[in-house]
């Protein structure tokens, strides 16, 4: 596994526990010694403990050294990053690189397997470099097998995938990575490399136009005095549309959304096809972070001098990953608008630090009450749900609360004599 992050780490720790022997490779020293002695720089549900459980097998093992990882190894993933440039496109520098190091280490047949996400036709791309690198000719084949593993639920996606698809038109590849693949109970679906590759970019974009169109009609609601709650329900039970991906919120946010359909634009742009949906998508997207950010304005009566509690820091709940985090730009607004900014997360405030200077942390929840003139709720982490509003309310200067993403009652609060707002209710 070449690239002990995200991706790599999830896919190493599981691949061992289905009973492979993996090595995971990673440039940064500090990170392979902290990962082999057990400790897990990220936090991810039940992570922790496969890595534990697997180290202590001898199963999963941590190196920096790509060569014998590479020249012990039957299958070669590439789990590295590819972040995006100025006008979204994937950096591929990193899988270059790798791909360069994997043809020096070749020894014998190998399946080399591109998981990152990555631009369409890079599994060619890999492949021309490994055959260009390469001193003398050896047999390899180059797959795409892209992963769709969700932040915070990651090692149970694993362990129970949707689907698995690998893009080959190598017939042994496809049966070796079958074989590898054999503990999980999935559908399998084989297709050339482009389409496996294209596949991942697909999803990833429908989720967010999925999650933008519930936010307009969100905003819809709000205007028309409907509830979206109630609408995205009534929707739900159409099987064609299904209940996921229908709760409003303050934007898709996170290290997949964004970069996946800025990069599926870009895509688009160079081949000549004007993808308008997907653009409208991104801009729906930017105005929903400002819309959230303007109605605690709004609700505040001005945000000059401003005190505002901000509840959530991550992108999502059950996880401390901040990258592109609809809370963290809302947060950043608040502070141009001249707020005072406290801020909480349960697990994303070391991130959080870092990404939001000018703001001010607090140990809890109630800590970011106290004095503050409104709380906008912008992460859906449960303890955040089940918080003493009556103890909260005291704490207050104003009783104030924007729920950006409806995880409050609001006859409850109303009731404690709040003043309530959600997202298109
Ligand atoms: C996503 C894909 O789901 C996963 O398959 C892919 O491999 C990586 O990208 P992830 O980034 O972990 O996973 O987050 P996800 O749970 O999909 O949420 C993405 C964003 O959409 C978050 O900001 C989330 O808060 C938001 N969202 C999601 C909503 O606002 N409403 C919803 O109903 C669902």
């Amino acid at each position: 596994m070449i690239g002990a992050g995200y991706v790599g780490l999830v896919t190493g720790a599981c691949l061992a526990d289905l009973g492979h022997t993996v090595l995971c490779v990673d440039r940064d020293s500090e990170k392979i010694e902290a990962l082999s002695a057990g400790r897990v720089p990220i936090y991810e549900e039940g992570l922790e403990a496969v890595v534990g459980k697997n180290l202590e097998s001898g199963d999963l093992r941590f190196t920096t050294d790509i060569q014998e990882a590479v020249s012990k190894s039957m299958f070669v993933f590439i789990t590295v990053d590819t972040p995006p440039d100025e006008i979204g496109r994937a950096d591929m520098t990193h899988v270059e690189e790798v791909a360069r190091s994997i043809a020096c280490s070749i020894n014998d047949y190998k399946v080399i397997i591109n998981k990152s996400t990555v631009p369409i036709g890079s599994t060619k791309m890999v492949d021309t470099i490994i055959e260009e690198s390469m001193e003398e000719h050896l047999e390899y084949d180059v797959v795409s097998n892209p992963e769709f593993l969700r932040e915070g639920t990651a090692v149970a996606d694993f362990l129970n995938p949707s689907r698995i698809v690998i893009g080959s038109d190598s017939q042994k590849a496809v049966r070796l990575l079958t074989e590898l693949y054999r503990g999980l109970d999935a559908p399998l679906l084989v297709t050339d490399p482009v389409s496996a590759e294209m596949i991942k970019y697909a999803s990833n974009a429908f989720l967010a136009t999925k999650v933008t169109y519930i936010n307009a009609i969100a905003n819809l609601c709000e205007a028309i005095g409907a509830d979206v709650r109630e609408v995205a329900i009534g929707m739900g039970y159409d099987e064609r549309i299904g209940f996921e991906f229908l709760k409003p919120g303050p934007g898709f946010g996170g290290s997949c959304f964004p970069k996946d359909c800025a990069a599926l634009l870009a895509i688009s742009r160079d081949h000549g096809y004007d993808f308008d949906l997907l653009d409208g998508v991104l801009k729906v997207n930017q105005e929903q972070h400002e819309r959230t950010a303007a109605r605690v304005d709004r609700m505040a009566g001005g945000l000059k001098g401003k005190k505002v509690g901000v509840l959530g820091l991550s992108f999502k709940a059950n996880t401390d990953d901040v990258r592109d985090s609809p809370a963290i730009k809302v947060a950043r607004m608040l502070l141009e608008r001249g707020a005072e900014v406290i801020a909480f997360d349960p697990r994303a405030m070391e991130n959080g630090r870092r990404e939001l200077p000018g703001a001010g942390f607090a140990e809890n929840a109630y800590e970011v009450a106290r004095g503050a003139d409104i709380l906008v709720l912008l992460t859906e982490w449960d303890e955040f749900k089940w918080l003493d509003y009556e103890r909260v309310r005291g704490l207050m200067a104003s009783p104030r609360v924007m729920d950006a993403r409806n995880c409050l009652d609001p006859v409850v609060l109303r009731k404690l004599g709040f003043t309530y707002e959600g997202i298109g209710r």
